[in-house]
C-alpha cells in the first residue's frame, strides 16, 4: 500500500498526488513512469512521475481526471492509501548533456515536461520551457520549471501572460536559432504540430505518447504505436520517441477507439466517484 501524503489541485481537473513509494523514488529517471492500481480491481493507470523526492521516498503523480478512473483516484485524500503501484517503467529520456534544450508543455503534459527539465538542468544543458494552458487556471508547473530556466507562458485566451498556442513561442525561438534539442508533450494536435514546426529547422524532436496501455510491460499490444513505418509498444521502447517518425493520425485514431465506452463509463460513476467509490 501507498500511503498518500499530499493532494494538491494544479487546475480546474488536474489533481498532484505525492505519495509513498520510496524504491522508486530512489531509482527513477526523467521520462519513466508508473502504472497506478487504486484497489484491487481497479482500472490500471498509467502516469508519469512528474517528481520525487529519494529521501523523503516520495514521488508526485500528476492526473488529469477525465473518466471514472482518475476521478476516483483523484477523490483519494492525503493519509488514503493506493493499493498498487508498479514501475518505474518505460526508457528514460534522451537527455543531451551540453548546449540549449527547448521544453513545450501543453496543458496537463507540462507535469511530463518537468522531469525532462530537471534532468536537463542536471546536466548543465540551458533550458527554456514553453508551456501553455487554455487559460489562466490551466497553467501548470510553472514556479517550478522557472527554478531550472527560462519559461514563457501561453493561454489560448490572452488571460495570462502571452496570447496563442505555444507553438507560436515556439517558433519564434526556433527562427532565433541555438536550440538543439526539443521536447514536446501534450495533446496529440500540439505534438503534431511542434513536430511539424522544428522539422523544417532541423531540431532534433522527441515526443512523449500516450496511447491506451494495459498491462505496461510489453505483453498486452494495447499501445502499440508506429514509428517510421515500424510498430513499437510505447510500454517498453518508449514512451518517448522521435516526433518526426511517428505516425500521429494512427496514434489519433487509437485514443479515440473506446470513447463511447469511456463516456459510458464516466457517466455510471457519477456521485460515487465524487466520494471516492470503493471496488
Ligand atoms: P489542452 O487541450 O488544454 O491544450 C493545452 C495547450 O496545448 C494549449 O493551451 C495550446 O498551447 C497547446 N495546443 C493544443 N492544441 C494545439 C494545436 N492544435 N496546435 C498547437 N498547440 C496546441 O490540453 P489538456 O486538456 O491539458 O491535455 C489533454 C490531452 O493531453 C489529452 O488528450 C491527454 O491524453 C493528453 N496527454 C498527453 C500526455 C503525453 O504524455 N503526451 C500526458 C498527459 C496528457
Ligand atoms: Fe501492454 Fe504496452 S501496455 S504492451
Amino acid at each position: 500500500m501507498h500511503r498518500i501524503v499530499a493532494r494538491t489541485q494544479l487546475s480546474p481537473n488536474v489533481t498532484r498526488l505525492d505519495v509513498e513509494a520510496p524504491r522508486i523514488a530512489q531509482i527513477r529517471q526523467p521520462g519513466q513512469f508508473v502504472i497506478v492500481r487504486r484497489a484491487e480491481r481497479a482500472e490500471r493507470i498509467p502516469l508519469t512521475i512528474a517528481d520525487g523526492d529519494p529521501v523523503a521516498g516520495t514521488i508526485s503523480l500528476v492526473v488529469q481526471s477525465v473518466g471514472k478512473s482518475t476521478r476516483e483516484l483523484v477523490a483519494l485524500k492525503a493519509g488514503d492509501e493506493i493499493r498498487d503501484i508498479s514501475g518505474p517503467l518505460g526508457m528514460p529520456t534522451e537527455l543531451i548533456a551540453r548546449g540549449r534544450a527547448l521544453c513545450v508543455g501543453g496543458g496537463v503534459g507540462t507535469a511530463v515536461v518537468h522531469p525532462i527539465a530537471q534532468g536537463l538542468h542536471r546536466n548543465g544543458v540551458s533550458v527554456v520551457s514553453v508551456i501553455g494552458g487554455r487559460s489562466k487556471e490551466w497553467v501548470i508547473f510553472e514556479q517550478e520549471l522557472k527554478r531550472l530556466g527560462e519559461v514563457v507562458v501561453c493561454t489560448d485566451d490572452g488571460s495570462y501572460c502571452r496570447k496563442g498556442f505555444v507553438t507560436d513561442a515556439a517558433k519564434e525561438l526556433l527562427a532565433a536559432g541555438g536550440i538543439d534539442i526539443v521536447y514536446a508533450v501534450g495533446p496529440v494536435p500540439m505534438m503534431r504540430a511542434v513536430a511539424n514546426l522544428t522539422k523544417p529547422f532541423g531540431v532534433h524532436t522527441i515526443v512523449s505518447l500516450n496511447p491506451v496501455m494495459v498491462d505496461g510491460t510489453g505483453m498486452c499490444g494495447g499501445c502499440r504505436v508506429e514509428i517510421d513505418g515500424e510498430t513499437k509498444f510505447a510500454c517498453v521502447d518508449g514512451p518517448e520517441f522521435d516526433g518526426h517518425k511517428v505516425n500521429f493520425d494512427l496514434l489519433a485514431d487509437r485514443l479515440s477507439t473506446y470513447r463511447t465506452q469511456e463516456q459510458e463509463a464516466a457517466a455510471r460513476c457519477g456521485d460515487e466517484c465524487r466520494i471516492g467509490l470503493k471496488h
